[in-house]
C-alpha cells in the first residue's frame, strides 16, 4: 500500500553547517509538502528513545551522543508514495554508495553523521511523527 506522510529530521551535522535551507528546498522541489515542523534539540534521553529499535547495536551509544549533540528539524511530509520516494531522494545511509543528487550525497559527511533521517515504514512515519507533534500542531 502506497502512503502519502512520512517523517524527517535534518540531524545536527546539516543544522550545524548551515545546510537546513538548502536541504529543505530540495524537499519541497521534491514535491513534499510540509505538514509539520520544529526546531529542536534532543536531549540523550529523547535521542535513545527515538533510535530505541537500534538499541543493540554496537553505534546505538554514538548515534544518541550525536543526535543530541545539536539542533535538528523535524518533520511531518506528505506525497503520494511519501516514505519510499523520501528514501529515494536521501539516498543510502552511507553517503560514499549514495546515488548523485540525493540529499546524503550533497550534504552528508559520513554514515554516523549522514544529514537527514527517513522513515522506514508507514507504521514508523506515525510513530515518530507522534513522537514530536501533537495534532495542533499538524496542518
Ligand atoms: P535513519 O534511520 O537515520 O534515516 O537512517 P537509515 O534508516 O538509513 O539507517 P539505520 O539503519 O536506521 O541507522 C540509523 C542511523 O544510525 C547510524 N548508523 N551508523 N556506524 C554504523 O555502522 C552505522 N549504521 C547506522 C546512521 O547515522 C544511520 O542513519
Ligand atoms: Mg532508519
Amino acid at each position: 500500500m502506497m502512503s502519502n506522510r512520512t517523517f524527517t529530521m535534518i540531524k545536527p551535522d546539516a543544522t550545524t553547517k548551515g545546510y537546513t535551507g538548502a536541504i529543505l528546498d530540495q524537499i519541497i522541489k521534491a514535491g513534499f509538502s510540509v505538514k509539520a515542523m520544529k526546531w529542536t534539540k534532543l536531549t540523550v534521553e529523547q535521542a535513545g528513545q527515538f533510535y530505541e529499535i537500534h538499541k543493540e547495536r554496537p553505534f546505538y551509544g554514538e548515534l544518541v551522543a550525536f543526535m543530541s549533540s545539536g539542533p535538528i528539524v523535524a518533520a511531518i511530509l506528505e506525497k503520494e508514495n511519501a516514505v519510499a520516494d523520501f528514501r529515494k531522494l536521501i539516498g543510502a545511509t552511507n553517503p560514499a554508495q549514495a546515488e548523485e543528487g540525493t540529499i546524503r550525497k550533497n550534504f552528508a559527511a559520513s554514515m554516523g553523521e549522514n544529514a537527514v533521517h527517513g522513515s522506514d515504514s508507514d507504521e514508523n512515519a506515525q510513530i515518530e511523527g507522534n513522537f514530536f507533534f501533537a495534532a495542533t500542531e499538524r496542518f
